[in-house]
């Protein structure tokens, strides 16, 4: 009787809820006081028949000594917070530690953008490998055999391919390899823009990196002509930058379009910032274009009589550059994130 007495009054001190003084104060009373139920119990052990009355006394030492101890522990808490409640104290006047927000990268930003004009005007996008064949970052797009981008210093050759160099493997040195593979699998009409990474061999600096972002465009269909190619980035740069833009096409060479043209735009030389990086002259340049060589319709089975097209290519660092006024290339990977905070809620 009066063991299951101990255990009963053993579970209901371990059950027994103290969070404010009141329940520290009941506790005491009841477990440890004088007219507590623990000393009520040895009252009891004079009914107790002698030879069991020495163990029983034990039990109940026992329970005695567990509850002392156990309100000595609590006691302790309470005092040690001297908040009115146990546990570890809250300081509800404290400020509050802020979310630690991500911010989106800059080229990131300047991508999506880029991919957002385009998909207006009925572009879709498309990807390609990094890692390719000889073939489709330069010989299908018509480079004759020994055009100085294919030396060892543009470009990084992955493996050699003694039978055949073009099964020779590379980092893609621009997302033009795209382009051919888009032709390749598609019939025209073909209207796409293809992000992606490209790398050259090249010493790192403010102005120069092994790897950066490019956007390809391509437009194949019937009697596609160099206006379209000249609205289509006027469109573009009028979204990117100011409706007010100026845009200028400059005759230049690409093996793989004829008529080729760079494609500048106005900044003038007003400040320190648009005279440094236009040079002096007011413009500069955010793309390379032209008219898909012939050659390089027919070599993805695409009759140049029929089809015409226009392919373009633009660095989205310069993009990001231009629009946020990033000066040094370097920036864009060293995760320094007082550089990538400025971008917060851009
Ligand atoms: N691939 C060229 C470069 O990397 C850019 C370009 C793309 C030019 C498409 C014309 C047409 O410089």
């Amino acid at each position: 009787m009066l063991t299951e007495r101990v255990k009963e009054i053993f579970q209901e001190i371990e059950q027994f809820e103290v969070a404010t003084k009141e329940q520290l104060e009941q506790y005491r009373q009841r477990f440890v006081g004088r007219k507590g139920v623990v000393e009520a119990l040895f009252e009891g052990l004079k009914d107790i028949a002698k030879e069991e009355r020495r163990a029983v006394g034990q039990e109940l030492n026992a329970l005695k000594n567990f509850a002392i101890d156990r309100f000595a522990v609590i006691q302790a808490e309470f005092e040690a917070n001297d908040s009115g409640t146990a546990g570890p104290s809250v300081d509800l006047t404290l400020p509050v530690t802020p979310n630690q927000l991500g911010s989106i990268h800059p080229l990131t930003l300047a991508r999506a953008k880029i991919i957002e004009i385009f998909e207006r005007m009925g572009f879709s996008v498309a990807d390609g490998p990094e890692i390719e064949s000889d073939w489709y970052n330069f010989t299908a797009l018509n480079f004759p055999e020994n055009h100085p981008a294919r030396e060892m210093q543009d470009t990084f050759f992955v493996a050699k391919n003694a039978e055949d160099p073009t099964q020779d493997m590379l980092l893609r040195t621009h997302t033009s390899n795209v382009q051919i593979r888009m032709m390749e699998r598609q019939k025209p009409p073909i209207r796409a823009i293809m992000p992606g990474r490209v790398y050259r061999n090249e010493a790192i600096s403010a102005r120069a990196h092994c790897f950066f972002h490019q956007v390809e465009g391509l437009y194949i269909d019937k009697n596609v002509s160099f206006k379209d190619l000249k609205d289509t980035l006027y469109h573009f740069s009028k979204e990117m930058f100011d409706k007010d833009v100026k845009i200028r096409l400059r005759p230049s060479f690409f093996p793989f379009t004829e008529p080729s043209a760079e494609i500048d735009i106005w900044l003038g030389t007003d400040t320190e910032e648009t005279y440094r990086l236009s040079k002096g002259t007011g413009w500069v340049e955010i793309a390379g274009s032209g008219m898909v060589d012939p050659n390089v319709l027919a070599n993805c089975g695409i009759d140049p009589e029929e089809y015409t097209g226009f392919a373009f290519g633009m660095g989205i660092e310069r993009i990001a550059q231009l629009r946020y006024g990033v000066r040094d290339l370097r920036l864009y990977s060293e995760n320094d994130v007082r550089f990538l905070r400025q971008f917060e809620g851009v």
